[in-house]
């Protein structure tokens, strides 16, 4: 089975001048805020008084509130043109309303539509800020992994999204960044919720050159020969349990006149069973996202490419398949890194690191402005912040960036230390370095690992091991599963290197 078939299946989006009440459609999606007088419906900008007055007096009848993931379908009535109208929540009319708020309610009212053709988005879309939020709220929110589903209903086909602004150039702009923003999620999502039977360290490979094709992005593949010829020790070791070789792909994007050179790197492990030092059957259940970093750093870096940044942006996939084979490495092996420094591998289940410590020695050869590294590295992640928070170390100046754009973007990114005081615990007796230090801290312990390697390169780690993937029920534009969760941050921090 191919994974490229769901990769393309993209919502169709459109901005339009032309009054929404009277546009034919499926549904209409309209806003619904909280007051103190009862919920109210937003839309003064569009909608005509004789559409608005008939579903605000149904409202408290119909028990809607207009608090922040609401959703509610009704019957669009004479004063619209739509078969139904989709009410969805803002919160308290009296709290702003932030680009995050449009995004979720946009995406919370398409995801409840699947199966419908034609979706008028009515929301508020007064500035190219609100345009591009409602646009990207709503491509995150339509889409759905069917790859595997012999019958699912379809994502919304078409969107047509009104607002005054639909001939403004910098909302227009705002809809290309949204569209480059959900094609690249989307294609994030597709990777991280492809069955491990399909997606290894080699597919993953052709599907970054298939992904790139085209386009201003080059891609390189170095195979296990290559890496041993390397002295990729660590890529190697944790690959060498699987019948599956590992794979380094370097993915370039080179524009003529750049401002600043960042390599992204990302862990790739396609399926992490633990190793020799065996994960319990629980604790197995989805690591086929344990290559989200990966998947995220290809598609921003297309992203970046597709948007025509100024930034030279050279992505790093570190892609092994961690299992506990006859070749398997042992706790207590010793390995050699592309930077030459030894690791005792107490514990083959902390591979992450060991993928990660060689493609940011390679990343680092190349002497980039900065390195940030994506993973889904440590339970400890999900035990400090949760699923919905990640976590952001490194340097104080590259850290700061990757929060403020975050903040910007909408996604959480919480800063954390790495405390000199816990490097002691990497000490090994017979190597520069192990594995595994204290439980306690484990994601600074980790993150304190990965720093051996990028010297003094100004640095990010980013652990998104609780955030990539969504092990509950769906919210906003949030589906289950794989999220492409950073990939908004990573492309605010390069956006904000090109206007540096
Ligand atoms: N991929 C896991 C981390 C993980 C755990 C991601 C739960 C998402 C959810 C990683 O490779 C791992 O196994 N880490 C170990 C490290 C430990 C052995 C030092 C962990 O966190 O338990
Ligand atoms: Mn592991
Ligand atoms: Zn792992």
């Amino acid at each position: 089975m191919s994974l490229r078939a769901s990769i393309d299946v993209v919502t169709d989006l459109t901005l339009t001048t032309k009054n929404p009440a009277r546009t034919r459609a499926d549904a209409i999606v309209i806003a619904v805020a909280g007051g103190p007088d009862g919920p109210r419906v937003l839309g003064g900008e569009h909608l005509p008084p004789k559409a608005v007055a008939p579903l605000t007096a149904l409202l408290p009848a119909l028990g809607v509130t207009g608090k922040a993931g609401e959703v509610v379908r009704v019957p669009a009535g004479d004063g619209l043109a739509a078969t139904v109208a989709v009410l969805t929540g803002v919160g308290p009319e009296s709290a702003a309303l932030s680009p995050e708020t449009l995004r979720r309610a946009a995406g919370a009212a398409v995801r409840s539509l699947a199966g419908t053709a034609d979706v008028v988005l009515a929301l508020p879309a007064a500035d190219a800020a609100q345009v591009g939020a409602v646009a990207e709220g709503a491509l995150l929110g339509a889409y759905r992994f069917d790859h595997y589903k012999t019958s699912d209903p379809a994502p919304v086909a078409r969107l047509v999204l009104a607002t005054p602004l639909a001939r403004d150039k910098d909302a227009k702009a705002a809809l290309v960044r949204a569209q480059a923003i959900g094609a690249g999620v989307r294609a994030t999502r597709d990777l991280v919720n492809a069955s491990p039977k399909h997606l290894y360290p080699e597919s993953f490979a052709e599907e970054a050159r298939a992904a790139a094709r085209g386009t201003k992005v080059t891609v390189t593949v170095l195979d296990e020969n290559d890496l041993a010829a390397g002295g990729y020790g660590g890529i190697l070791g944790v690959g060498q349990g699987s019948a599956r070789p590992p794979r380094l792909v370097k993915v370039a994007y080179s524009p003529a006149r750049a401002k600043a050179h960042y390599a992204l790197v990302g862990k790739g492990i396609t399926f992490d069973s633990g190793g020799l030092s065996l994960k319990p059957a629980k604790g197995m259940e989805n690591m086929k996202d344990d290559m989200a970093g990966a998947a995220t750093v290809l598609h921003t870096v297309l992203a970046a490419a597709a948007l025509g940044l100024p930034v030279r942006v050279t992505g790093w996939l570190a892609l092994a398949e961690n299992m506990p084979g006859g070749g398997a490495q042992r706790p207590s092996d010793v390995v050699t890194m592309r930077d030459g420094t030894t690791v005792e591998v107490l514990n083959t289940d902390a591979e992450g690191r060991l993928v990660l410590g060689d493609a940011l020695a390679a990343a680092r050869e190349e002497a980039p402005d900065a390195i940030l590294d994506i993973a889904t590295l440590t339970g400890a992640q999900v035990v400090a912040l949760g699923s919905r928070v990640a976590a952001v170390m490194g340097t104080d100046d590259v850290r700061a960036d990757v929060v403020a754009a975050a903040g910007a973007v909408g996604e959480q990114f919480w800063p954390m230390p790495l405390p000199e005081e816990l490097r002691d615990s990497l000490k090994s007796p017979v190597a520069d370095i192990a594995n595994m230090g204290d439980r306690f801290g484990g994601m600074l312990v980790a993150g304190l690992f990965l720093k051996e390697f990028v010297g003094d390169t100004p640095w990010a780690h980013l652990d998104v091991a609780g955030p990539a993937y969504n092990e509950s029920s769906a919210y906003g534009y949030t589906p289950k599963g794989g999220t492409g969760m950073g990939l908004r941050t990573l492309l605010g921090v390069l956006e904000a290197a090109a206007q540096r």
